[in-house]
C-alpha cells in the first residue's frame, strides 16, 4: 500500500484525512487537485508532500500544448511556484520541485523534458524508500529490545515512500523480531498521532500506546520512557529543527528527565541555506482546527493562535539520524559533511 502513486494520467493518494475511519484513495487529476490535497492535509508529512508535488508538476507539464522550449520553461516555472505556495515549512516540498526544475534545465525538446520530469519524480519516490530504510537501520542501533519510545505526529510509512523516518525503527524492529513499545502523543490540533500513528503502527503489529499531549511528562516518568524520536520538516544549518507543534515541548521534557531526544530525517529535509531555526517559516493554519474536533465545535468563537510547527533548538537534540548515519552535537560543522560524496 503506497501513500502516493503515479498513474500516467493521474496520481492516487491515500486520503490521510479519512483515516482511521476509512481507507480511501483519491485521484488527483490536475495541478489544482494536487495543491488542494497538500493544503488540506489529505497528503501530509514532509517527504510525501515533496513526492506528491513532484508528481503534480510532472502531471501539469504533460498537459502543456506548446512545442516551444522557452514557453515550456515559463509554464513550468509558473506551476512550480503555484505548488510551492501550498505549505511553507517542510523544505522537502521546495527540494523536490527544484530537483525537477534542474532535471530539465538542459532538455533539448519539450517531449524529452516531459519524460524527464516523470522519470525524476519516480526516482524521488524510489530513493525515499531506500533512504527511510537506512534511517530505520541507523535508528535501531540506538535502541534495545523492550525499549519504550515516545513520538509525536506521524513520521511514518504514510508520510514517506515506505517505513517512515521516526517510525522506521518500529517497522524494522518488527521485521527483525525485536520489540519496541511506541508511545504516541495524539498531536492536537489535527491528531496525526491519534488518527495516523496509532493506526499505522497497530496495523503493522507494533505495540502502541496512545496518550494525549498533556500526558507526556507523566508518561515519561511513570512508564520510564527510554527515548523520544521525532521526524522533521526542516533542519537548519545549525541543527535547529522544525517539526510538528508540540515537539519543542517534548524536547524540554526529555532534557528534564535526562532522556535522549532524537530527530530522524532524510538529507532532503536539511536546509543549509537556512542558518538557524529563527529563519524557518512557521505555517499558521485555520482557527477551526483548534475550535473544532471532527467538525464539532468545542470552544466559543475566540481568538486562536494555531502554529502548525515549532522549532526545537539544536542544544536539546541528542542526535540527528539520517540515511548517511547519526550525528551527535556540533551540527553546524557536521551537517555539511553529510552532503559530501564518498569516493571509494
Ligand atoms: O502538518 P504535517 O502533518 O504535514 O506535519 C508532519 C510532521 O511534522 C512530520 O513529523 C514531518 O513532516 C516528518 S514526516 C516523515
Amino acid at each position: 500500500m503506497k501513500s502516493v502513486q503515479w498513474h500516467d494520467t493521474h496520481i492516487t493518494i491515500l486520503n490521510q484525512q479519512a483515516l482511521p475511519h476509512k481507507t480511501e484513495y483519491l485521484e488527483l487529476k490536475n495541478i489544482k487537485d494536487v495543491w488542494d490535497a497538500i493544503v488540506t492535509l489529505k497528503v501530509r508529512g514532509a517527504p510525501a508532500i515533496g513526492m506528491t508535488a513532484a508528481y503534480g508538476l510532472a502531471l501539469a507539464a504533460k498537459s502543456y500544448e506548446t512545442d516551444d522550449l522557452a514557453q515550456f520553461h515559463a509554464e513550468l516555472k509558473r506551476d512550480r511556484d503555484y505548488l510551492a505556495s501550498s505549505r511553507p515549512t517542510a523544505v522537502n516540498l521546495f527540494w523536490a520541485l527544484d530537483r525537477l526544475m534542474k532535471s530539465v534545465a538542459h532538455a533539448k525538446s519539450v517531449n524529452e523534458a516531459k519524460t524527464t520530469l516523470i522519470h525524476e519524480a519516480i526516482c524521488i519516490q524510489v530513493e525515499d524508500e531506500d533512504v527511510c530504510r537506512r534511517i530505520g537501520e541507523h535508528a535501531l542501533s540506538l535502541f534495545q529490545d523492550g525499549d519504550r519510545i515516545m513520538t509525536i505526529c506521524n513520521a511514518g510509512a504514510i508520510a514517506t515512500a515506505r517505513y517512515g523516518t521516526a517510525l522506521a525503527p518500529f517497522h524494522l524492529a518488527k521485521e527483525k523480531g525485536m520489540t519496541l513499545h511506541a508511545y504516541a502523543c495524539e498531536t492536537r490540533p489535527v491528531l496525526q498521532g491519534a488518527r495516523l500513528t496509532s493506526w499505522e503502527l497497530s496495523q503493522a503489529g507494533v505495540d502502541v500506546t496512545l496518550i494525549t499531549d498533556n500526558m507526556a511528562a507523566q508518561t515519561m516518568k511513570a512508564k520510564r520512557i527510554s527515548a523520544v524520536i521525532v521526524g522533521a520538516d526542516r533542519i537548519a544549518a545549525n541543527g535547529d529543527t522544525a517539526n510538528k507543534i508540540g515537539t519543542f515541548g517534548l524536547a524540554i521534557l526529555a532534557k528534564a528527565f535526562n532522556i535522549p531526544f532524537y530527530v530522524a530525517a532524510p538529507l532532503s529535509t536539511i536546509d543549509l541555506q537556512t542558518k538557524t531555526g529563527d529563519d524557518i517559516p512557521i505555517e499558521e493554519r485555520a482557527k477551526e482546527e483548534v475550535t473544532h474536533i471532527g467538525g464539532v465545535r468545542i470552544a466559543p468563537d475566540v481568538n486562536v493562535y494555531n502554529p502548525a510547527f515549532d522549532v526545537t533548538p539544536h542544544e536539546l537534540i541528542t542526535g540527528i539520524i539520517t540515511e548517511k548515519g547519526i550525528i551527535f552535537g556540533d551540527y553546524e560543522t557536521k551537517l555539511p559533511t553529510l552532503f559530501e560524496e564518498v569516493f571509494a
